[in-house]
């Protein structure tokens, strides 16, 4: 890759299918990457298998969804390794059932992991990409934000979120050498979509055009592709990444 100063990539929810590759490839292209990680028991494990294979992320642990231990994460990270040149909000959770059973705990949490993590995340990183004039957001939605999904109403309402913040952000931004942009996955092969009952899940295949679940490769290179400076004159937009089965 064609890199610069700007080495400094913060992924959240680094130790799930998504995030993980997106470590790894980004760790590819020369970053120096900090993983994001909630619990000490699987980040300890996922950075051995990391180690394994010869990636060195840093680790640094918070709940998202908590803005002061975003809070004192950052300031953290600034002080031992330096102002977060690149953010990418990936980290998100599911609590899947139909609305009329949906409890208020499982709105509660869905909508602070994926939503509130995103602007807990901003609020906390933007001042200093602001002070050096350079940033790159990656919000990480989903399909599911853009159409309904029976089953999602908390979720699809999070992402769908990340849309509107997305685009706002971007705009009062633009100016200050920032980018803010959405990646919208589709149904892409994690534990988070493995844990969809098979028969529905094989219901889902049959409705993506291309007849297959996603690779977590595949976000990863378009991370990466977000996270260039080359692609300093995208921004606000949204990226569909479903193999075809939400086109608009
Ligand atoms: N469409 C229409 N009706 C449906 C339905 C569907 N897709 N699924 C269930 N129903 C019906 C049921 O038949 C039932 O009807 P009756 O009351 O008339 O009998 C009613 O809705 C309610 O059913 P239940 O509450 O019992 O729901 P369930 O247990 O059958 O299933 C569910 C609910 C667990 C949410 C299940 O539908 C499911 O797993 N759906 C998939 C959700 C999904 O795609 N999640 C994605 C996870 S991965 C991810 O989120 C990553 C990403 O970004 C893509």
């Amino acid at each position: 890759m064609t890199q610069t100063e700007h080495t400094v990539a913060l992924v959240t929810g680094a130790t799930g299918g998504l995030g993980t590759h997106m470590v790894k490839r980004l760790l590819d292209d020369g970053y120096r990457v900090i993983a994001n990680y909630r619990s000490p028991e699987k980040a300890e494990a996922w950075l051995k298998e990391m180690q394994a294979e010869g990636y060195e992320p840093a680790m640094y642990q918070a709940d998202v969804a908590d803005y002061e231990e975003v809070g004192a994460m950052v300031k953290r990270i600034q002080e031992e390794i330096g102002v977060i040149d690149i953010l990418v909000n990936n980290a998100g959770i599911t609590r899947d059932s139909a609305f009329r059973r949906m409890t208020p705990e499982s709105w509660d949490i869905v909508l602070k992991t994926n939503l509130y993590s995103v602007f807990n995340c901003c609020h906390h990183v933007i001042e200093p990409m602001v002070d050096q004039h350079y940033g790159r957001i990656i919000n990480i939605s989903s399909v599911n934000g853009q159409r309904a999904q029976f089953g999602q109403v908390n979720y699809a309402a999070a992402k769908a979120g990340m849309h509107g913040f997305t685009k706002t952000l971007a705009v009062e931004v633009a100016r200050k050498g920032i980018t803010v942009n959405t990646i919208s996955p589709g149904y892409i092969a994690t534990d988070m979509v493995m844990a969809v009952a098979e028969e529905v899940r094989a219901q889902i295949i049959k409705g993506i055009p291309m007849g297959r679940l996603g690779g977590t490769g595949e976000i990863a290179h378009l991370v990466s592709f977000l996270a260039s400076e080359e692609a300093a004159f995208i921004t606000g937009a949204n990226y569909a990444i479903n193999g075809g089965q939400h086109v608009h």
